[in-house]
């Protein structure tokens, strides 16, 4: 039970889409979780820990004796064209945070437990004809070359002896945010399609399956750590996604949108984040015996627009 083991959890990014909800699991299940916030140096923000970017300071008190430390924050790849200026926030926000959180960690009369960072699927090649398990190497692109410096400042961690996890997201399906939650509102127009031809792999994994997973892994820090795939184990193609994700709103999904419009609306973030996809394999997490609660794609879209409506 992860009361047992979990007492104390720090979580950066508990604000956004992954962190509120593992915010509630864990706390849930009465472990003290407290949120790494963005503040100006001398902001008093107990009980949350304090942190500045711009400098690396982390107010070290409640930093201390947490049994797990999970990382998330970063500036948003999914936002929009990634001009020289985005590109540079996406990659330092993850590299440099990730360098100063490891730091600080190092830095604790009695450093954490555990260290889980988040990284992304999106670090594997592109090719539709095979699948990705966690041992294959990282591909070309930006997302790729940040993803694997991301990993190389999480795993300083591990060399000062914090067992370190790397948790590779597929894209999670939540309909509160994220990639379901912008396609949410044109495909209840009817106005959805597939994205180009509709092959590429798109590696999803249910948004309330991620929070198990994570307390799962928990439990076996020890013994598993590294890069993980968190993804569903039933990867599909975008045009499959797109057709059940219709079936499940009783809608059409009959617009396309041509792979030139993307490129002309989203630039690289489109070829790279929309035209292209990875077939991903949890491979680490079958090995350990994680049984999926939402293995398929329409077990997973039911559950989740259940408490929305459709
Ligand atoms: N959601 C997915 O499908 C998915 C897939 C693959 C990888 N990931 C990765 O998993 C992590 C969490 O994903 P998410 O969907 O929960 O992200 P999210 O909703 O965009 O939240 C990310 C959080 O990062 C913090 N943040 C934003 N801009 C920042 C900046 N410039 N510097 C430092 N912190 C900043 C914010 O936290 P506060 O405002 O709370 O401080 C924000 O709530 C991200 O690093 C993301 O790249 C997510």
């Amino acid at each position: 039970m992860v009361a047992d083991v979990i007492r104390k959890i720090l979580i950066s990014g508990a604000g956004g889409l992954i962190g509120r909800s593992l915010s509630e699991w864990f706390a849930s299940r009465q472990a003290q979780v407290v949120p790494i916030r963005r503040v100006p140096a001398d902001c008093p923000c107990a009980p949350a820990v304090a942190w500045n970017p711009a400098t690396g300071w982390f107010d070290p008190e409640p930093m201390e004796d947490a049994d797990l430390v999970i990382h998330l924050a970063g500036e948003s790849v999914s936002a929009g064209r990634w001009t020289a200026a985005r590109k540079r926030r996406i990659r330092d926000s993850r590299i440099q945070g990730t360098r100063q959180l490891v730091e600080a960690m190092t830095r604790l009369r009695r450093p954490p437990q555990k260290f889980f960072c988040a990284s992304a699927v999106g670090l594997y090649g592109l090719s539709p004809e095979r699948e990705y398990v966690e041992t294959d190497p990282a591909g070309e692109g930006f997302l790729p070359t940040v993803a694997v410096e991301w990993e190389a400042a999480a795993m300083a961690a591990a060399q000062a002896d914090i067992p370190t996890t790397l948790l590779r997201f597929g894209v999670v399906l939540d309909p509160a945010g994220g990639a379901l939650g912008k396609m949410l509102p044109p495909f209840r127009w009817g106005l959805g399609g597939r994205i180009g031809d509709g092959r590429q792999y798109f590696p999803w994994i249910a948004g309330p399956e991620v929070p198990p997973i994570v307390e799962f892994l928990s439990d076996r820090s020890e013994s598993v750590s590294g890069p993980i795939n968190l993804v569903a184990p039933q990867p599909v193609t975008n045009a499959e996604f797109v057709r059940t994700l219709a079936r499940c709103l009783n809608r059409p999904a009959w617009l396309p949108l041509p792979a030139s419009v993307v490129r002309l609306l989203f630039g690289e973030m489109g070829q790279e984040m929309l035209l292209s996809g990875c077939r991903a394999k949890p491979q680490v997490l079958q090995d350990e015996g994680y049984r999926f609660r939402y293995p398929s794609l329409d077990s997973c879209l039911r559950a989740v627009l259940e408490n929305v409506g459709t």
